[in-house]
């Protein structure tokens, strides 16, 4: 995919971007809103996340939108939680396919609703062929997790144990065929994984701002592009100009 927009200061584009959207409800709290408010606000954010991804060109991008964790807040929150993403799949689906988005689900469908489920799995279908940027939502996701169902699956498989090595146990992974993230965002200061990727993001950069998932507009998306710019990344190993990762820009 070419990117549609790059800077002169930006020769590395990350080809997946992570992000925890934490302050939903302290964006809430400090404009006297209910909780829920904070998490419309931050829905109403990703379009201009998802937008700004594809005007810099990046592929993929993960939210963490539900924990397995998240089922222990108070049940009118869980509950609102799961009536937001269901209406918007009902409101935006239609325009994401348009626009080229392919939707991915990482985590369990097992707990939700069964209507919640068969919308997840129509927006999956109907948008698989889609190319311009990759949409994995984390939805009843926990990293832990996934690592217990993919041994799970791999017993199931009878996987004889000297053939299991870390691309094996990546195929298992609900993210199998999703590379890597390159950056993981993390909003509103906390400096913690949360049980996000955890698999994933051995080799990932962090970029934690003190900003509120709400207000993380597309100049806050340029700062953690250009913070990652200035990252040396060796993956274990000594530095060179070969070990950047991500998309060299083509016209950039
Ligand atoms: C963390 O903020 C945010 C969440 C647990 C939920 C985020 C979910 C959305 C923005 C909705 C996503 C919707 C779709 C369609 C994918 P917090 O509540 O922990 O905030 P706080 O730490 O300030 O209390």
């Amino acid at each position: 995919m070419r990117p549609e927009e790059t800077t002169d200061t930006m020769t590395k584009i990350p080809t997946h971007i992570a992000v925890i959207m934490d302050g939903n409800g302290r964006w809430a709290r400090s404009r006297g809103l209910p909780r829920l408010a904070g998490h419309q606000a931050g829905t109403e954010n990703l379009r201009r996340v998802i937008r700004g991804c594809v005007k810099f060109g990046i592929p993929y991008l993960t939210i963490y939108a539900f924990s397995t964790e998240n089922w222990g807040r108070p049940s009118d929150e869980v509950q609102g939680l799961m009536h937001i993403i269901e209406d918007v799949i009902d409101r935006e689906l239609d325009e994401l396919h348009h626009e080229g988005v392919q939707l991915r689900h990482i985590g369990r469908l097992e707990r939700l609703e069964p209507s919640l489920r068969e919308k997840v799995l129509q927006a999956i279908d109907l948008t698989k062929d889609n190319t311009r940027l990759t949409l994995c939502i984390a939805f009843n996701y926990g990293g832990r997790d996934e690592i217990v169902c993919a041994i799970q699956r791999i017993i199931d498989d009878h996987i004889p144990p000297q053939d299991i090595n870390t691309e094996v146990v990546s195929s298992y992974l609900f993210t199998a065929g999703v590379p890597d993230p390159d950056l993981i965002i993390r909003t509103s200061g906390e400096m913690r994984i949360s049980n996000f990727l955890i698999w994933q993001a051995a080799y990932a950069e962090w970029y934690v701002t003190p900003t509120y998932w709400p207000d993380f507009d597309e100049e806050e998306l340029r700062k953690a592009l250009e913070s990652y710019n200035q990252r040396d990344r060796r993956f274990g190993r000594l530095s060179s100009p070969g070990c950047s990762g991500g998309i060299e820009p083509q016209d950039g």
